[in-house]
């Protein structure tokens, strides 16, 4: 799917929310995932989460998502999303892992709300840094591994996590947004 450049947003009051097996194959979409992204459910069920991936988005944040949860943590991450139609969409998502007897984990779960204008302007910056890095490096690992360590020396440079990146982004956006 070409992206069209076209801006989704949807309400306040909705949370788009998947579930995914081990591997990213998605195993659930609520209906407002469905409204949103375009697909339907038949379309989103078995499918790899990275089926609604946007190119533009920089390999480092997903490789920060997976590491996160597989060690067994939650994450809260900005994510550019890709409609069915080419159109766009972003999310503030917060994914964590479920877990099953013994404490092995069985799959993971995202919950997200559409972000503030403002939140967006704010990641949009250092997603498009990070994508610069990656692009030098083509779409392999040196990819990923030049944008994670970019991602490592801004927050480095921040004091931050990147957990601790986002609360900020997120606290800043609603004071913009009040
Ligand atoms: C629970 C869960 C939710 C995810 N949600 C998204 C999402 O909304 N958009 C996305 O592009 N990737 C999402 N991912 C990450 C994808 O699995 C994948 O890593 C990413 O799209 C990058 O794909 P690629 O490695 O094929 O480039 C999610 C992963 C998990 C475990």
């Amino acid at each position: 799917m070409t992206p069209t450049g076209a801006v989704r947003t949807f309400g306040a009051e909705q949370i788009i929310v998947s579930k995914t097996d081990l591997q990213g194959r998605i195993t659930y979409a609520n209906d407002v995932f469905v409204e949103v992204s375009g697909y339907t459910e038949v379309e989103l069920l078995g499918q790899p989460h990275s089926l609604i991936r946007h190119p533009d988005m920089p390999r480092a944040v997903f490789q920060a998502l997976w590491d996160t949860v597989a060690a067994g943590r939650e994450i809260f991450a900005y994510v550019d999303n890709l409609a069915a139609d080419g159109a766009h969409y972003w999310v503030l998502a917060h994914v964590t892992p479920s877990f099953g007897p013994g404490g092995r984990i069985t799959g993971y779960h995202s919950n997200r709300r559409c972000p503030e204008p403002a939140a967006i302007r704010a990641v949009s910056g250092l997603y498009a840094q990070l994508r610069e890095a990656e692009q030098q490096h083509g779409t392999g690992r040196a990819a990923v591994e030049a944008g994670s360590a970019l991602l490592r020396q801004v927050l480095a440079d921040r004091g931050q996590t990147y957990d601790q990146f986002v609360w900020q982004v997120i606290s800043e956006a609603q004071g913009a947004a009040a």
